[in-house]
């Protein structure tokens, strides 16, 4: 099996180029099968969960162009079935886009109970509810979502809870219902706004994306586009928190500094020095970093998705921190991998207090979920020694050539296939 392998110790420095955010693309290509006409999706990341979602609209007779590794070509106009299920969309997450893309399009969808990573519950209430209140009956049969209406109609739809996912789920099928759609207690994350913005570049009337208002007035019909997709928060914030956690100085170029401001307060405040450019940030790491604390929140507050990486950074600092996660009630699983390479680590329901020591120690880990193999990584590019990570497609599923980017700043890892390989690396890296 494919796991990395990993000398610590070498602050990273340099240049990384950022991918194109796959969160936001994944709503994105959803969006691309709602038009006969063809659209055009550049930046696309090339990462395992947007090509198992371009599989799946190619599997659904959509026409697809893989023009390069970041773009692609669809036209919805072959669309043969509204039946998506294989063994692969069940493992991912986004796969819940194409219950509001058809059911938009064709007033019908039947697609697979959504996977995604295992961080906890991910009850769909609030999307069954939203298609609902648009005049879909949906019921679960056999593993699958199916949603079906005569026609699809405006409504006013409060949110229980604030989620990404419904809110991008119903903005695609209320772009196609008759009449008007207000969404109250909408996410406000920068992919909600790209998706908003490629509707609209269909032809779509959808005001408000951003704030937590989201006014949608149906339209009939929606147009071809091109379209190119925004830089990955995520994927940029887990450098800048390598700089930070390894002491180094990382130039993490093609981002959008607005997105990152949460993540760049905090690196503020542990003592590391942050240059914000126009479309590009710098993060200098401290060799003595400080405490801190972080709360998990919907945008703008401190994302979920970095809460992994921020706790590897707050392992390696001077004092107590802590990490309150309130997202997701099972995402400190990965604390166990981390304790096994020396940090000291409590978790009490939702908050983990991190005690900072001065160094970790590498160690056998597994990536339990995407982005706590993120952190994982992050912490065995700090470790003294060699860590190796198994299963990696998790890491895979999120980030665009990450041992290669890494490598590029210096980092020392490869992945490895068997052990005589890991040996070869070890010579290597003596
Ligand atoms: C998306 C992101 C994920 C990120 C998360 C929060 C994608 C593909 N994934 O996931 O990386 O961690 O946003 O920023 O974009 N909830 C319900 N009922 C619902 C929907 C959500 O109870 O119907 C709860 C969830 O269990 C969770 C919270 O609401 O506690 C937020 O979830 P949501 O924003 O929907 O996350 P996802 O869209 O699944």
């Amino acid at each position: 099996m494919e796991r990395y392998i990993i000398k610590g110790g070498t602050p990273l420095m340099g240049e990384v180029e950022i991918s194109g955010a796959k969160n936001a693309a994944l709503g994105i290509l959803a969006a691309a099968i709602m038009t006969d006409e063809t659209v055009t999706i550049e930046n696309l990341p090339d990462v395992k969960d947007i090509n198992v979602l371009i599989d799946a609209i190619e599997g659904i007779g959509a026409t697809v162009n893989r023009v390069n590794r970041h773009c692609v070509k669809i036209n919805g106009s072959t669309i043969t079935s509204v039946h998506a299920d294989n063994e692969y969309i069940k493992k991912i997450r986004a796969s819940y886009y194409l219950l509001g893309a058809l059911l938009g399009k064709f007033n019908k969808a039947e697609v697979t109970l959504p996977g995604g990573c295992n961080i906890g519950s991910r009850p769909i209430d609030q999307h069954i509810k939203g298609f609902t209140m648009l005049g879909a009956d949906v019921k679960i049969e056999y593993g699958m979502i199916i949603a079906e209406a005569e026609k699809l109609h405006g409504a006013h739809i409060f949110f229980d809870m604030v989620s990404v996912g419904a809110t991008i789920n119903v903005m695609l099928a209320a772009s196609l219902a008759e009449g008007n759609t207000i969404i109250e207690n909408a996410a406000k994350e920068p992919h909600i706004v790209d998706v908003a913005n490629m509707l609209n570049s269909m032809g779509a009337n959808i005001k408000g994306a951003g704030t937590d208002v989201i006014r949608i007035r149906g339209v009939k019909k929606l147009h071809g586009t091109e379209y190119s997709v925004i830089p990955d928060q995520i994927e940029a914030g887990t450098f800048m928190f390598a700089a930070a956690a390894t002491r180094g100085d990382i130039l993490v170029k093609n981002v959008i500094p607005k997105h990152l401001e949460a993540l760049t307060a905090k690196l503020y405040e542990v003592g590391c020095s942050v240059e914000e450019y126009d479309d590009s940030v710098r993060v200098i790491g401290n060799p003595v970093q400080k405490c801190s604390q972080v709360k998990t929140l919907p945008y703008p507050g401190f994302p979920t998705d970095m809460q992994p990486q921020i706790t590897v950074v707050f392992a390696l600092a001077q004092g107590t921190s802590t990490v309150t996660e309130s997202i997701f009630e099972n995402r400190f699983k990965y604390v166990d991998e981390l304790t096994k390479m020396g940090a000291k680590i409590r978790v009490k329901s939702d908050v983990a207090v991190i005690e900072g020591v001065t160094g970790l120690t590498g160690a056998n880990v597994n990536a339990l979920d995407l982005r706590a193999g993120a952190a994982l990584v992050l912490a065995g590019l700090c470790a003294e020694g060699y860590t190796t990570i198994e299963d990696i497609h998790y890491i895979q599923r999120g980030y665009e050539n990450f041992d290669e980017k890494l490598r590029k700043l210096g980092a020392m890892i490869q992945i490895v296939y068997d052990d005589r390989e890991e040996q070869k690396f070890k010579l290597q890296v003596v």
